[in-house]
């Protein structure tokens, strides 16, 4: 093997930004010009535009991912008394604000191939927790999860379906677009995701224009005209410089996919001819789009793998290390290891690699490569 002629970052955003320097410095002046920085033009046309983008009538921009599923929650009536089912292979954020309502989340296991919520877990978890009034199935890394058994469970104990669409812009299920599965739909555009702001920024999207009038006050304190508060929201608009910037990626958004889409079915060629003993992900049939926001593998000898490759000078990263049920603020649900075997499983195998759409076909063959001589050594 030879040395790497360069680093492999786990992500490395500059070679989507370099060509739109013009485009979105233009942009930002036009905002900065207009001193309309809170809910300026370019909120109310990105909201359209991505709305249009997402097939949904309605879209509200908020301050992140994280607000959005709070604001869902929210808007839903979701408070202390209630339970909100959702998946314990998730970011934080997922039942964090969950609880930040007041109300309990309750876990499921995953399916093992998906990463996400396996419909028989949740129907078991049905039986046992009456008090559950919402669901927030995760479509993990950019594959949706099986909606349609979890809707049809949500529709018989009567909860109501929020999707964590958070790293999933552009994924479809049985060709419909996340973000339209449910009657709230959540996403987040830090820089990280396939839609990326130059800082934190989300979005909701719901088919329900009454639901929406009412996520976009809450989004202002909860008032629908101003210094009228019909309930109590909080501030999480979408900053109008953020929006602008995003009205400028959305336009490439699809060319970015498609190059995510080509790297992961290289990845799958190489691993499947490689000797190495890893588990490249598998699409479910009804994941008629995946939108690869992260390349997860399965392995062996998870943690001795990340570092050899980061001596090598490729990083990846662990999605996530720590299920939500073990996690040290939710002790009080009474979470133990051994509760949620196909979450625990994940936690300790899984591994993301370089994905992002600047990745050349020589980067990944050297992520291939590298990862083959890794067992061959050992
Ligand atoms: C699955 C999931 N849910 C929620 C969030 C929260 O989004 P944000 O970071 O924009 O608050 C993220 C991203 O960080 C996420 O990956």
């Amino acid at each position: 093997l030879v040395a790497l002629k360069h680093q492999i970052p786990l992500l490395d955003l500059r070679p989507q930004n370099e060509p739109l320097r013009a485009e979105i410095l233009a942009a930002l002046e036009q905002v900065i010009d207009s001193q309309r920085f809170i809910l300026g033009d370019d909120v109310r046309l990105f909201e359209e535009e991505i709305a249009a983008y997402l097939g949904v009538p309605h879209t509200v921009g908020c301050a992140s991912g994280s607000d959005a599923l709070y604001l869902a929650l929210l808007a839903v009536g979701i408070g202390p008394g209630a339970a909100v089912l959702t998946s314990p292979f998730s970011f934080f954020a997922t039942a964090g604000m969950v609880a930040r309502t007041g109300a309990a989340p309750v876990f499921a296991d995953i399916e093992p191939a998906s990463f996400n919520l396996d419909p028989a877990a949740v129907e078991r978890q049905a039986r046992a927790h009456p008090n559950i009034k919402a669901i927030i199935p995760v479509h993990l890394y950019g594959g949706c999860a099986d909606m349609d058994p979890l809707s049809e469970i949500a529709g018989r104990h009567g909860w109501t379906v929020i999707e964590d669409a958070a790293q999933s812009v552009g994924a479809t299920y049985k060709n419909r677009r996340a973000m339209d599965l449910g009657a709230i739909g959540c996403l987040s555009f830090f820089p990280s995701k396939n839609l990326g702001a130059f800082g934190d920024a989300g979005l909701l999207a719901t088919r329900d224009s009454a639901l929406a009038k009412k996520l976009a006050a809450l989004r202002v304190h909860g008032a629908l005209e101003k210094y009228r508060h019909e309930w109590v929201g909080i501030n999480s608009r979408i900053d109008t410089l953020q929006a602008a910037v995003l009205r400028v990626k959305l336009r490439y958004l699809d060319d970015w996919t498609r190059a995510r889409e080509a790297n992961a079915a290289l990845y799958n060629s190489l691993l499947a001819t490689s000797s190495a003993p890893v588990i490249a992900p598998r699409m479910e049939s009804y994941q008629t789009r995946h939108a690869f926001n992260q390349y997860v593998i399965r392995c062996q000898q998870r943690d001795e793998l990340k570092a050899y490759l980061a001596a090598e000078g490729i990083g990846t990263e662990i999605y996530y290390p720590l299920p939500l049920h073990l996690q040290p603020c939710f002790r009080n649900l009474g979470g133990k290891p051994g509760d949620l075997p196909e979450s625990e499983k994940a936690a300790g195998e899984v591994l993301a690699l370089p994905i992002h759409s600047g990745l050349t076909r020589d980067d990944i063959t050297a992520v291939c490569d590298r990862i083959s001589a890794f067992y061959s050594r050992s």
